[in-house]
């Protein structure tokens, strides 16, 4: 099964973010997964520019990364999001992502994969940038596996490290079973459901402009 885990942190895989996500992915690959990693400071995903061009064609006229990338979220089994915490939220590399998936989005294109999320910081505010970023992965259409986060204690170096990599070691392990599983969640089914019909009701609204999306769900059937 094949995973992608995607650094929002500028610093990559030398950051304090990039040190927690490693763990992860070490799990997830002692199960048997297949980690594709993808540092967003090394690749050009530019922001949004609410053109709406995604909507009605499927594919983003921003000549930059984010088609490539999109093509192997959607190919992916499941997926890694990690962000350091940049002033109560997600990096501004990892939140350009995340508007250019506005159109995966709408149709829940990311329906039946599976999602965790790291998140690193300075002092603390960790739940709420986790919160967020977990609730984008819904968003997406994804079934949410879990999370990490933590506050650090000097350059890569992690109050109660042992514990924190074991922890991220074990979300990657569980990324994985849940995948190959196909697990359902229910605390998260009635959301899901609700957010599918939303969304279905939102593009059938917006037929006459959102083409490609009305298309997809037709071909659905839903
Ligand atoms: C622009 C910026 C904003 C930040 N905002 C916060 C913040 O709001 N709260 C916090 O606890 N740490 C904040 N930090 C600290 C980082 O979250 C923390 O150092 C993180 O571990 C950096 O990860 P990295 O080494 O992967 O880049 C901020 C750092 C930067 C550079």
């Amino acid at each position: 099964m094949n995973f992608i885990a995607i650094n929002g942190s500028p610093h990559a895989q030398r950051g304090n973010t990039g040190l927690l996500l490693d763990k992860v992915v070490e799990g997830v690959q002692s199960a048997g997964g297949t980690v594709e990693m993808v540092y967003l400071s090394k690749i050009k995903v530019n922001p949004c520019v609410g053109c709406d061009v995604c909507h009605k064609t499927g594919s983003c006229p921003i000549p930059d990364d984010f088609e490539e990338l999109k093509k192997k979220l959607l190919a992916c089994d499941g997926f890694i999001l990690a962000s350091p915490n940049y002033i109560m939220s997600v990096s501004a590399q990892l939140k350009a992502l995340f508007d250019r998936c506005c159109g995966i989005i709408h149709c829940q294109a990311m329906d039946g994969k599976y999602g965790v999320v790291v998140e690193t910081s300075g002092g603390g505010g960790d739940e709420q940038v986790i919160d967020y970023m977990q609730r984008v992965v819904g968003m997406l259409g994804a079934w949410s596996v879990g999370s990490v986060g933590s506050s650090i204690a000097g350059e890569r170096l992690f109050p109660d490290q042992d514990r924190l990599f074991a922890k991220a070691t074990a979300l990657g392990e569980e990324l994985y079973r849940a995948t190959l599983e196909k697990r359902e969640y229910p605390d998260q089914a009635g959301a899901k459901l609700a957010l599918s019909a939303y969304m279905r009701g939102l593009v059938d609204l917006m037929k006459d402009f959102w083409r490609y999306e009305y298309d997809y769900w037709t071909k659905l059937g839903k």
